[in-house]
């Protein structure tokens, strides 16, 4: 008997738009898309069902009939969105990050907790194929125990391309600081290895000329290091600007080293102690991975086809087959490195606990915390984005 097709809605049709292309490769129907801007309405048409909704506010938007929600909104008004389709029953499927706020993330959880409705992050970076072949050597046991991790997703931008994706002085963009987008430098080594952070630390560098010539007003890195629940320490610059735009992942495990190539994305090298090499196994080898399956899907999807890998798990949560590994508590977690990272660089690296969100204790200590470097508005209290430029003081 055929499967029955799961709807999912779009809220917010920019990069709302490449996701839904990769949700009906991965089997759904796009019922509704909601937008305020006609232009991205117009983005997303070629991906929607016959006679599927198409809204440009979202009170009428939820009361479409739907399974699942993706919420492609701004980067900092996620939750208010998230929590009222929660309550409505409606799995949602965030784009990265979970929360800006250590309240919100509260609410979040809470919000999940009382909802039969699923939620997951819609973090991509791990699927690409390189990503999912280190996460398969690690949990093989080939690599030994990891000790010690790096992610780097480093995406400058020219001044005429900041303003394609940042129409308005105000655009989060604008004012988002480094740490906060963590999830593409962290996700994957998450997801390689299952470690939950316990600790962090930061370091944040300014340089206000890569913001010349826009109106972009936060710094450039911030460096997290990390102390995780396995013993290990991973670091990542956060969504850095420095030059050259790539992505970068090392696992320094006991027994061997695996890392994607730098600057060439679709290579990985495995190198082993020469006592550490597997029987028949080279001890350093460079090699292409191949997508594990549906690779004809994933090459017609973004981000290396990571899209497509994290479309078709969402899919798979409807449908009732599988968890999502980015779940509530994974997804605040890494927000809660990004927030309380960010505290941290503007403390002069002060370390930091990261909450534990299951524990009521934790949800406690924060569920009134709002400092928030975005002007939102909405009772947040303002912190800067910058550290400021060490050599004008
Ligand atoms: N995972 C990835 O690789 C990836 C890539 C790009 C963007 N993103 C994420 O996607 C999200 C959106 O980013 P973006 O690049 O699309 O840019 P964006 O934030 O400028 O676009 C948001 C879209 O949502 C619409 N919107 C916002 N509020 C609305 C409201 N209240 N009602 C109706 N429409 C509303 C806007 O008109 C706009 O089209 C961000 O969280 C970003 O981090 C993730």
């Amino acid at each position: 008997m055929e499967e029955k097709k799961v709807k999912i809605g779009v809220f917010g049709c920019f990069r709302g738009s490449s996701i839904a292309k990769c949700l009906k490769l991965a089997g759904a129907d796009i019922v509704a898309a909601c937008d305020k801007n006609p232009d991205m309405l117009e983005r997303i048409k070629p991906h929607l069902a016959e006679g599927a909704g198409i809204y440009d506010n979202f009170d009428d938007f939820i009361n479409h009939e739907m399974d699942g929600c993706v919420v492609a909104n701004y980067y900092y008004e996620h939750v208010p969105f998230a929590i009222r389709l929660l309550e409505k029953g409606i799995s949602v499927l965030s784009e990265c990050t979970a929360n800006i706020t250590m309240a919100e993330g509260v609410a979040l959880v809470r919000a999940v907790e009382a909802s039969k409705a699923k939620y997951m992050l819609l973090e991509n970076y791990p699927y690409s194929a390189p990503n999912q072949e280190i996460a398969r050597l690690y949990q093989s046991g080939i690599l030994g125990r990891v000790m010690y991790a790096h992610g780097e997703y480093v995406h400058p931008m020219s001044a005429s391309e900041h303003k394609h994706y940042t129409p308005t002085p105000d655009h989060w963009r604008n004012h988002i600081p480094p740490t906060y987008y963590n999830t593409h430098a962290f996700g994957p080594l998450m997801r390689a290895t299952g470690a939950m952070p316990l600790t962090i630390s930061g370091q944040s560098v300014c340089r206000p000329e890569i913001n010349e010539n826009t109106d972009r007003k936060c710094d450039a890195l911030g460096l997290m290091i990390c102390k995780m629940s396995d013993g290990s320490v991973f670091t990542f610059p956060g969504n850095a600007s420095f030059a050259v735009h790539n992505t970068w992942y090392r696992l320094a495990c006991t027994k061997a080293q695996a890392e994607t190539v730098r600057f060439d994305e679709k290579h990985i090298r495995v190198a082993y102690n020469s006592y550490t090499t597997p029987e028949g196994e080279p001890s350093d080898k460079t090699y292409t991975p191949s997508f594990p399956y549906d690779a004809d899907k994933a090459s017609k999807c973004g981000h290396s086809g990571g899209d497509y890998y994290v479309a078709l798990e969402f899919v798979e949560v409807l449908q009732g087959k599988r968890e999502p590994f980015f779940d509530v508590y994974r997804a605040t977690a890494m927000s809660s490195c990004g927030i309380l990272g960010w505290r941290s660089c503007l403390e002069e690296g002060k370390m930091y606990r990261i909450p534990d969100f299951h524990r009521e204790e934790d949800k406690k200590m924060y569920e009134n915390d709002h400092l928030c470097p975005f002007e939102r508005g909405n009772g947040l209290t303002p912190i800067p984005c910058t550290v400021g430029d060490i050599t004008q003081q």
